[in-house]
């Protein structure tokens, strides 16, 4: 139940239920941007409904592109956004609000690199705390005139466009799909081969939105996982159709609820399971979790792009009770698992024996610092976590016990805190529970459907 500023949650006798998940906010929010530098009509159906990538919808709005809510179910929205396509967008009268959302933040400043227009990107208290000098770097580099608070460090960010871009051969430090984005999107607008590398790959869906929309971009893999990302710039973005996926970081809070519940047995409808997102069913899987995979047919663009290979797996998962033991994770696991960790931490102090989670440093950067935020949180109902510089040790065979737990107004330690209730004794109350709705609106009246 959420209260103005907590939320109580009692222990679940058991679970049960079939959910439908909010639309991915990562696919969400490149959506909008693409429809947007695409010229003509797209629709998106299913979007994520959540506070982020309603922040990106309104800076597209504020951009040039009519942007219309044409239906919504409270947990995914279907948009048609009309553009008159990136050449067409106009100088927007005030500051661009990104709210809470970092990847609006970095995805928007790399499509404004390229764009004839200055602008000021900005956001809320914890979204000013958020570094940019990852993309202000690239992007200067390619002749983007970008300047940033505290020495170039931190939002509001100006974003003075040039056109066109110098293309560049640009090595990502940190693995981020958000800064790897915001250069293949700049590189649209640049003169020339754009190529982006990473040593641990992230996320592809830009990559594979592109393509869909008829911009070829070529992968190439390196010794070790490493991979370079290609596109020629001036290449047009085609308007297209597309649904997409059940967001697998909002399925990860059931994944771990039902399998650390004794009685669960949940099943989630049309969940996203790209290989470079999947990793948390993967990790919960050697984990001991029985969580069953039943493939559906591709989420994505209705029409394909010249390269193919541009829809997104889904499936439904269903997911039971179960014992965990411990795990190892590499931070190539940790970068496939980002947004998961919190959760997975949870599941780690249920599990057997400890659990080692090493380079887990980018969980500082996030909405909050969450390294701190789970030693705190779940420190409070009980769980014994050691951080050793970038390495977290999770101690399991935890009793959770139910106690005030500090979410940090950060979504995904909220809701990490609340499953976290559902098997504690006694009663978890959990403070700033609202930022659950940055991604996952509706997120505590599933919580009550499934223990119903
Ligand atoms: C995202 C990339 C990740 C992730 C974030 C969404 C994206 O951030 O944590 O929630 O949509 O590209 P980083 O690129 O900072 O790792």
């Amino acid at each position: 139940m959420i209260g103005t500023d907590v939320a109580t949650v009692r222990p679940a006798a058991r679970l049960r239920g079939e959910l439908r998940l909010p639309g991915d906010k990562s696919i969400s929010h490149r959506a909008l941007i693409l429809a947007t530098l695409a010229r003509g009509e797209s629709s998106i159906a299913e979007a994520g409904d959540g506070d982020d990538v309603r922040s990106t919808a309104a800076i597209m709005r504020a951009l040039g592109a009519t942007v219309d809510r044409t239906g919504s179910d409270g947990r995914t929205v279907d948009y048609r956004v009309l553009s008159p396509g990136a050449d067409g967008l106009a100088q927007p009268d005030g500051v661009l609000d990104c709210g809470n959302s970092g990847t609006s933040l970095r995805l928007i400043a790399g499509m404004l690199a390229g764009l004839p227009m200055s602008c000021v990107l900005d956001g809320d208290d914890s979204l000013r705390r958020r570094p940019v000098a990852r993309i202000i770097e690239p992007l200067r580099s390619m002749g983007a005139v970008l300047h940033g608070r505290r020495g170039d460090s931190l939002p509001p960010l100006t974003v003075v466009g040039h056109t066109p871009l110098r293309a560049v051969d640009y090595t990502t430090p940190v693995p981020s799909a958000q800064v790897k984005s915001a250069i293949l999107l700049a590189g649209l607008r640049a003169e020339g081969r754009t190529t982006v590398r990473e040593a641990i790959a992230t996320r592809d869906h830009t990559e594979r939105m592109l393509r869909a929309r008829g911009v070829p971009v070529e992968r190439s893999d390196g010794p070790g996982g490493n991979v370079a990302w290609t596109v020629e710039g001036g290449v047009t973005v085609q308007a297209i159709s597309e649904r997409v996926p059940g967001d697998p970081s909002a399925a990860a809070f059931w994944l771990v609820g039902a399998s650390i519940h004794p009685d669960a047995e949940l099943v989630l409808r049309g969940v996203g399971v790209n290989p470079t997102r999947r990793a948390v069913i993967d990790i919960l899987r050697s984990m001991g979790a029985d969580i069953e995979e039943h493939p559906s047919p591709a989420a994505g663009a209705a029409r394909a792009g010249a390269e193919g290979g541009v829809g997104e797996p889904i499936a439904d998962l269903v997911v039971r009770s179960s014992s965990l033991r411990a795990i190892d994770l590499s931070p190539a696991q940790v970068a496939g698992a980002i947004d998961e960790i919190p959760v997975l931490c949870l599941a780690a102090a249920r599990a057997k024996g400890t659990t080692t989670i090493r380079g887990a440093g980018e969980l500082r950067h996030k909405e909050s610092d969450r390294i701190a935020g789970i030693v705190g949180g779940l420190g409070s109902l009980g769980v014994r976590i050691e951080v050793d510089g970038d390495d977290v040790r999770v101690h399991g065979d935890t009793t959770l016990r139910g106690d005030a737990a500090d979410s940090q107004d950060d979504h995904r330690l909220a809701m990490t805190l609340a499953i976290a209730g559902l098997t504690a004794s006694g009663t978890t109350t959990i403070t700033r529970p609202g930022s659950a709705a940055v991604s996952y609106p509706g997120f505590f009246d599933d919580l009550e459907r499934v223990r119903a």
